[in-house]
Order: structure tokens, then C-alpha cells, then sequence
């Protein structure tokens, strides 16, 4: 269970957290004990944007905690989440007027995660902070929770957390909302179509499924998740060197992102008929595994060049956005951890997005920028789709050319080629994972654009009262 990290206000039993800049500072000083004001000014406090001070009390009790923030509003409304980390054990809340304060308590909780699951040394409790009256509490609390899916998801390392595993986490989200779906299991894929996600997944002990559940009134609009659920990506017989190999476990990072988002589209009670789809497959080498030269039939009827048995997810998606195309959803999102290319292109913390709707895309970036959730466009840039020419097969699925441009760029347009129907569909090449803490971002598995979608969701299918 989650620690609940945030509340409604009690102000009486808790610290506050005073908003100050350098020009509020002599005021706000003037307005605590003289204990502390003395010991502030001992401190040379002066109000530098997210650093802090502990205020004292006449008993050298925790009286107040000053917060800078910068003139003239707070342009870094996450700023607070630097502060979750730093603050001694204990309830706190934001004094009157703290700018930003929805988002300032988001910040703090979202700081304030920690897994510690396998540590047998007890971890420093983090503070809890109560909001507002004003603060939609019941909203921040299914983000929250949704995000903390996500990350739980993504930590847990691969040796408890299997194809098996994963497709269970799916069905339990869905089942505790009302939902219900089916897997498909090993050889049973063969059968019931969907030849990639077995060839990827067939060589680890774990045997790979596909996990397909639905949640909401059947007449509702239709919205799809798919989610790259690779358990641990070796690379397969194109074996990743040691390096690149540590972070893998975390390349199921995309299907912890849809589920966290499903999670709170579920708790939030939204007007659609959601569906989500998540291939789990453990990326594996042994004497079946998938190889370099292979041709692959696809679910959609394409058959396909295996070029480099490391560009796994790229497979195992096409099958699962084929079967999410067929019933036409009005929108279809998918996300994973697809490329290296994408985050030498904009870097760990700026997953690129992929749409042909530009309504779509427009609202993404409006909602992204509001959510403070950051995501970027880049092209469907239809030349490149010649890189994805194989002289054998419908396609390859890598960059053929020898050049190795646009990686992330072929990897969407390779997606593409499986979804012809569905009114809107959008992808996210997500990184999944905060590779040094930032304000709100603990080191660690990372939720990516679920907030942002959440968001945009919500206000394109307001909930019915
Ligand atoms: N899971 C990786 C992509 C990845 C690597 C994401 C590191 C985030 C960090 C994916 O399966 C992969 O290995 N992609 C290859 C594709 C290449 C062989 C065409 C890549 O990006 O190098
Ligand atoms: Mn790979
Ligand atoms: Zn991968």
C-alpha cells in the first residue's frame, strides 16, 4: 500500500511552509518568534528560489519551514519536491497564499516515493504534507497512485517480475475496477495469432503472453493502451553488451505506463470504454530464440525481416496494435521503451511522441506543458519509411540503409505500418526511468506522459455524474 504522503488541511498539528522571495523575506522574517527570525539571519537566509530554511520556536521546537520561491510567482511550480527529501519526519502543511499549491503538493509527494521493498535497513520516513481545502485531494491522490504503480512496476527487478508476472499486475488492476479480459499463453499465441510476440518471447524460460483487458460501458468511446511489457531485454542472439544490458529490467517500462495510466482513468471513473494491451515477453537467448535473417508472419498479414534481434519491441507492439486496430478505437496510445536513438536525441527526461493528428498532438503538448509532464513532437517523416525496405519480406523492422539515422524516428514508422484504423493512434518512445533525482523524480523507474494524458483525457471525456 501506498503511503499517504498527502491530505486534506489540519493546520493545527503541522508545520507550515511559507513562501518567501527576496522581497517578501524581511516581512515574513518579521512575522516569526524573535528565536527564529535571530536564527534565520544567523543562517544568512536570503530567500534563494527552492532552497529552504527550518524556522526554531522559543523551545527549539520546528516552528516554520521557509521555502524560497521566485519573484513574482513560482515559473517551477516542482520546485517543492526538492524540499520533500530534505525535511525531518513530521506532518506539514502549505501556509496561506503558497503559489502554485496543487502542484507544489504533487511535487512533494511525488519526491517523497521510495522503494524499499528489498532493503532490510530501515529508510528514513518521508514528511507528509497537508493541502488546502482547496486542493482537489481526491484528483492528486489518483495520480499519485497511478504514478506509483508505474514506478513500483518499473523497479522491481526482472527476476520477480515476469512475463507471468506482469500479465498478472494487468489483470488485477482490471479486476479490483470491475474489468475483465483474458491472456493468451505460449504456444496458444501460435494459434490464436499473434506470431511476433511468441518469436520474441519464446526462448526464455517464462513463456510469453499477451494480456488484453477491458473496463467501462461497451457503447463508450473507445480507448486503447498498449504497452511494451519486455520483461528483460538481453538483446537476444544481437546480445546487448554488459552496459547497455544493467537498466533492462526496465523495458517493460511502457506497459507500467499505460497500466498507471488505465489505473487512475479507472479510479477517476471516466466515460470510456478502455482497453489496454500488453505483450510480456522476456527478450532472451537459447537454441529457439528468434534470429538476425528470420522472417516473421505478423498478426496483420505483413511478413517481416528480423534485421537485429535487439529491435524486439518494435515486434511484439505490431502485434498488439494490430489487434487494437480491428475493432477501430477512437483513440489508441501506445508507449515503450523502444529506442536508444530517442533519448540521444532529446535525452532522458523528454520522451518523443508520434501522431498524424495534429489536433491531437496540439492538445498533447498544451497538457504536457500544464502537467509540467514533459513530452516533444517529432515527424511520422514518411521518406525515412524507405530505410524499413527489405528485398525478402513486406519489411524489415530495422533501419537497413547502413546509416543509422533516425532511429527513433524508423522504429514509429515501422509501428505505423500496423495501424490503419483506429481514428487517432499516438506513440511515445519513453525512457521510463530518472537516472539522477530531480525535483519530483526520485532516481528510478519514472512514470512519463501519464500525467499529461490523464489530464487531456479527462477534459476530452468529462466523467458523468
Ligand atoms: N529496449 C531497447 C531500447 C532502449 C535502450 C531504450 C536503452 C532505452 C534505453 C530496445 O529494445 C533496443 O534494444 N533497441 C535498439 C534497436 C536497434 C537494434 C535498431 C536500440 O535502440 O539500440
Ligand atoms: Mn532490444
Ligand atoms: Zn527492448
Amino acid at each position: 500500500m501506498r503511503e499517504t504522503l498527502i491530505r486534506q488541511s489540519d493546520a493545527q498539528t503541522s508545520v507550515p511552509i511559507i513562501a518567501v522571495d527576496a522581497e517578501s523575506l524581511d516581512t515574513v522574517l518579521a512575522s516569526l518568534g524573535e528565536t527564529g527570525q535571530v536564527w534565520c539571519r544567523a543562517n544568512g537566509y536570503s530567500a534563494k528560489p527552492s532552497s529552504h530554511q527550518l524556522v526554531p520556536g522559543l523551545s527549539g521546537e520546528l516552528e516554520a519551514v521557509l521555502f524560497g520561491v521566485e519573484e513574482g510567482g513560482n515559473s517551477n511550480p516542482f520546485s517543492l519536491g526538492n524540499l520533500a527529501k530534505n525535511l525531518p519526519d513530521g506532518d506539514y502543511h502549505l501556509a496561506d497564499g503558497f503559489p502554485g499549491a496543487a502542484e507544489a503538493a504533487l511535487a512533494f509527494a511525488l519526491s517523497g516515493y521510495q522503494f524499499n521493498q528489498y532493503t532490510s535497513s530501515p529508510t528514513k520516513k518521508p514528511p507528509r504534507l497537508c493541502v488546502p481545502n482547496d486542493v482537489d485531494l481526491e484528483r492528486l491522490t489518483v495520480i499519485l497512485d497511478g504514478v506509483q504503480l508505474t514506478r513500483d512496476l518499473i523497479n522491481t527487478p526482472a527476476n520477480d517480475l515476469g512475463p507471468e508476472e506482469l500479465a498478472s499486475a494487468v489483470e488485477a488492476v482490471f479486476v479490483e475496477n470491475g474489468g475483465s479480459g483474458q491472456v493468451v499463453v505460449g504456444d496458444d499465441l501460435l494459434d490464436q495469432g499473434y506470431p511476433m510476440v511468441h518469436a520474441v518471447g519464446r526462448a526464455s524460460s517464462r513463456a510469453p503472453r499477451i494480456a488484453d483487458y477491458s473496463w467501462g460501458s461497451e457503447d463508450a468511446p473507445k480507448v486503447t493502451l498498449v504497452g511494451k511489457g519486455v520483461n528483460f531485454d538481453t538483446g537476444g542472439l544481437n546480445l546487448k553488451p554488459g552496459n547497455s544490458m544493467t537498466l533492462m529490467k526496465k523495458d517493460m517500462g511502457g506497459a507500467a505506463n499505460v497500466l498507471g495510466l488505465a489505473s487512475m482513468i479507472m479510479a477517476a471513473k471516466l466515460p470510456v470504454r478502455l482497453r489496454v494491451i500488453v505483450p510480456c515477453v522476456e527478450n532472451a537467448v537459447s537454441g529457439n530464440a528468434f534470429r538476425p535473417g528470420d522472417i516473421l508472419n505478423s498478426r496483420k498479414g505483413l511478413t517481416v525481416e528480423i534485421g537485429n534481434t535487439d529491435a524486439e519491441g518494435r515486434l511484439i507492439l505490431a502485434d498488439a496494435l494490430a489487434l487494437a486496430d480491428e475493432e477501430s478505437p477512437e483513440v489508441l496510445i501506445d508507449m515503450a521503451t523502444l529506442t536508444g536513438a530517442a533519448r540521444v536525441a532529446l535525452g532522458p527526461d523528454l520522451p518523443p511522441f508520434y501522431t498524424d493528428d495534429e489536433a491531437l498532438a496540439e492538445d498533447i503538448a498544451v497538457m504536457s506543458e500544464a502537467a509540467t509532464d514533459p513530452l516533444w513532437r517529432l515527424p511520422l517523416w514518411k521518406p525515412y519509411m524507405k530505410y524499413l525496405d527489405s528485398k525478402v519480406a513486406d519489411i524489415n523492422h530495422i533501419n537497413t540503409s547502413g546509416t543509422g539515422y533516425a532511429g527513433s524516428i524508423t522504429a514509429a514508422l515501422f509501428l505505423s505500418r500496423f495501424v490503419e484504423k483506429a481514428e487517432s493512434w499516438v506513440h511515445f518512445d519513453i525512457f521510463g526511468w530518472t537516472p539522477a533525482e530531480k525535483p519530483g523524480k526520485p532516481m528510478g523507474g519514472e512514470a512519463q506522459g501519464i500525467r499529461a494524458l490523464f489530464d487531456l483525457l479527462s477534459e476530452r471525456y468529462t466523467k458523468t455524474k
